[in-house]
């Protein structure tokens, strides 16, 4: 396994991040896995030498977070953890979600209770919340950090001129600032070429890209995208504009590539990815033993450079999708 420092944080942390959204409960997506296939999932990263693990309070209600926590028992030091807050877990209690002080106090102990651990590695705002001001959700984190419940603040998706301003309140505050950066990020949509991963280089935060694989369809020819359990019934994918633009040609190049590579279509897309300076850990979603060995396998993947610009060639602008 290669490790890398995430962002500024001075943590190390292994270039495969495993996301933990693919176990927890199949009442909650049809094509998730439940909890002894998600802890032998676990164990198998932990051989393979992944450290860092990426879960959400929303992802199966809390169960994803419960079966982590079980998975690395016994082995919470050598770990990561990532976990996440905003969206409402309880439809019943407004205050379940956002990012005000009693939201965020509220869930990170919940997610503690969970995940059996007293501290969080990484604790992540899942999305923006229009209806509080940052300075409160990021006294609330700083709270947090200072009490000893989370070492290291993250944000995911969000437009780049709030994550400049969330990180110009921290200074401005004397607060813990985001230290990394979880944004939608895979060859088939490069939106965030534009602003924010130019802007989080050049504030040294980590970047820890999610859907690397286009939840699944960089991964098989464009004919074949529903031809899996999640494929068939995943709409988030469906609703990324993946196959617009250049997106078909880029699905057949990376096909094409994967045969001279002696690859799969999925090593490719790793690769790819992992090839990008800005890039810290690609957090790779799989419910197959077979694909986590095979996204481990892609770090010995070395792409060209002009298969890299061929790659990359057909892409077109697609509109933003993941956090608008
Ligand atoms: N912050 C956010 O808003 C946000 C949003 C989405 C996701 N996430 C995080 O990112 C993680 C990854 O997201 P994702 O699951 O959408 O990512 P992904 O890695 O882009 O897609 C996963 C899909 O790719 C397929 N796949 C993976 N490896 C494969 C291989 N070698 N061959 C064929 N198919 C392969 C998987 O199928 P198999 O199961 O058959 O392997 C699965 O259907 C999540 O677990 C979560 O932690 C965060």
């Amino acid at each position: 396994m290669e490790y890398t420092t995430l962002g500024s944080t001075g943590v190390e942390v292994s270039r495969i991040c495993l996301g933990c959204m693919s176990f927890g409960s199949s009442d909650w997506r049809d094509w998730v896995l439940d909890e002894s296939a998600g802890i032998e999932l676990v164990e198998r990263a932990r051989d393979l030498g992944i450290n860092f693990f990426d879960t959400a309070n929303m992802y199966s209600r809390g169960e994803s977070e419960r079966i982590l926590g079980k998975a690395l028992a016994g082995h919470r030091e050598e770990s990561v953890v990532a976990t996440k807050c905003y969206f409402q877990m309880d439809d019943d209690d407004p205050n379940s979600g956002g990012l005000s002080r009693k939201a965020i106090e509220q869930e990170l102990d919940a997610s503690l209770d969970r995940l059996g651990m007293d501290t969080v590695d990484l604790y992540q705002t899942h999305r923006w919340d229009d209806e509080t001001p940052i300075e409160e959700t990021l006294r609330a984190l700083d709270d947090a950090v200072r009490r000893g419940k989370v070492r290291t603040i993250g944000a995911s998706s969000m437009w780049t001129h709030q994550f400049a301003d969330a990180l110009h309140a921290s200074d401005r505050l004397g607060l813990d600032r985001f230290a990394t950066m979880q944004n939608h990020y895979n060859l088939l949509y490069r939106e965030e070429e534009r602003e924010m991963l130019p802007f989080c280089e050049n504030e040294g935060i980590g970047v820890i890209p999610w859907s690397p694989l286009a939840r699944g369809y960089l991964a098989r020819p464009t004919d074949q995208a529903e031809a899996t359990a999640r494929g068939e019934s995943d709409d988030l994918a469906r609703g990324h504009p993946y196959f617009q633009g250049g997106g078909q040609t880029i699905n057949e190049r990376v096909a094409e590539l994967a045969n001279e590579y002696d690859a799969t279509m999925a090593q490719i897309g790793l690769a790819w990815i992992l090839d990008k300076d800005v890039v810290d850990a690609p957090i790779v979603g799989t419910t197959s033993i077979e694909h986590l060995e095979e996204a481990v396998a892609a770090l010995e993947i070395s792409l060209s450079d002009s298969d890299v610009d061929w790659l990359e060639e057909p892409y077109e602008p697609v509109p933003v999708s993941g956090h608008e």
